[in-house]
């Protein structure tokens, strides 16, 4: 029997990344986990391995520490790095943005010195729709260039594309597949994992969730009145267990060398208001808002074209926003405070 491949995953005590662990323990992988736990809970890479059954080895740690990157890849054979580590909230990107690119570019340099240190060329990188930048035509196409991205959070998913692709062109060896997620929400089916903010929630689906539990008292919509059906904005939300099992597809597509880049999206738009009313729906908990005033920055609608990932990955998402609102339910329910509910 051949022996299990070992996967490098940054990040993977974070929400995104805790979902993928899991997904690639079950499909048969090693992994060793790298995170600094600057937004991410141990706790969340233990449970994983209590629902996989099987464990992962934790490496507490930060990207920009070049002699535990180097520890790591010479204590494990690693076939390849999914990179999620990284600071992502928008707005306190505006604020600090040295902050930002120096550890999202500058930790991604650092990881790639390693790589090329260890001979390791296989690398899935979290990238974003915020790449398509702010006059994209929708359905956002991965044939568009990239575009002018509004703020220091989008701008370096944007610059670590470019230098991902500069190295597929210095050294034909490289295999890149950057993911460019949509706007992934839900939880595991368990609801043991799931997302746990750190403070005020940015995202919507975190912040409704909040207010179901009692610890917002309403939600504040940014704008009723975008040029949409109903005035407020509409993204293109996909299930977290989708986005992770996508991760595991792309590992099986890094034997294609070169750079490639791959929507994961439902392909289907849906409004503020919308998601409002499906989680009331679902959950039978009302969910007071107020409109307020549109937040800066805000795209009135963005949604991807899924089609290349399903033709190249075989991958689509297949959970739809029902499951999306149980499963966040489920999750926030049990564990009111996250992962310091228990
Ligand atoms: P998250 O904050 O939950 O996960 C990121 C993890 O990286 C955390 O566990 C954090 O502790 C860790 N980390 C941060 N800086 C680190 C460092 N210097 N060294 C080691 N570990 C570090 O975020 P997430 O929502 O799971 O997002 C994961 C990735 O996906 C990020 O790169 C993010 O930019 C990208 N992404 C997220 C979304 C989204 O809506 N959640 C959308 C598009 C792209
Ligand atoms: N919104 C509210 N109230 C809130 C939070 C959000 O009305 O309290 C609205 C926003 O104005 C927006 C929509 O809900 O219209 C979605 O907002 P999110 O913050 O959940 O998501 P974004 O589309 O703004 O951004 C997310 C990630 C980015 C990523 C982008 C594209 O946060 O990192 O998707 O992938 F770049």
């Amino acid at each position: 029997m051949s022996e299990a491949k070992t996967i490098l995953v940054t990040g993977g005590a974070g929400y995104i990344g805790s979902h993928t662990v899991l997904c690639c323990l079950q499909a048969g992988y090693e992994v060793v986990v790298l995170d600094n736990l600057s937004n991410g809970h141990r706790e969340a890479v233990e449970r994983v391995e209590a629902i996989a059954g099987r464990a992962a080895t934790f490496v507490q740690g930060d990207i920009q520490d070049e002699s535990i990157l180097d520890r790591i890849f010479s204590s494990h054979v690693i076939e390849a790095v999914i990179h999620f580590a990284g600071l992502k909230a928008v707005g306190e990107s505006v604020q600090k943005p040295v902050e930002y690119y120096t550890v999202n570019v500058g930790g991604t340099l650092s990881l790639l010195a390693a790589m090329e240190r260890a001979e390791v060329c296989n690398i899935v990188f979290s990238s974003s729709a915020t790449v398509y930048g702010i006059e994209a035509p929708t359905p956002y196409q991965e044939s568009l260039p990239r575009g002018t991205t509004s703020n220091p959070y989008g701008a370096s998913k944007a610059m670590i594309e470019r230098i991902l692709e500069d190295l597929c062109v210095s050294n034909a060896g490289w295999s890149v597949v950057n993911l460019r997620y949509f706007n992934p929400i839900g939880a595991h089916e368990s609801g043991r994992i799931g997302e746990d903010p750190q403070g005020i929630p940015n995202n919507l689906m975190p912040f409704i969730a909040q207010v179901a539990v009692g610890r917002r008292p309403q939600l504040s919509i940014f704008g009723g009145d975008y040029s949409t059906a109903d005035g407020t904005c509409r993204r293109d939300y996909l299930h977290v267990m989708d986005l992770a099992e996508g991760h595991v597809q792309a590992l099986g597509y890094l034997g294609n060398k070169g750079c490639h880049a791959f929507n994961l999206g439902t392909g289907t738009p849906v409004s503020v208001l919308e998601m409002v009313h499906a989680f009331e729906r679902v959950t039978g908990v009302a969910i007071p808002y107020q409109i307020v005033e549109r937040r800066a920055g805000d795209l009135p609608e963005f949604w991807a074209d899924a089609q290349l990932a399903e033709t190249a990955l075989g991958w689509s998402a297949k959970r739809d926003l029902d499951a999306m609102m149980e499963d966040t339910w489920r999750w926030q329910s049990a564990n009111p405070k996250g992962f310091t509910s228990q």
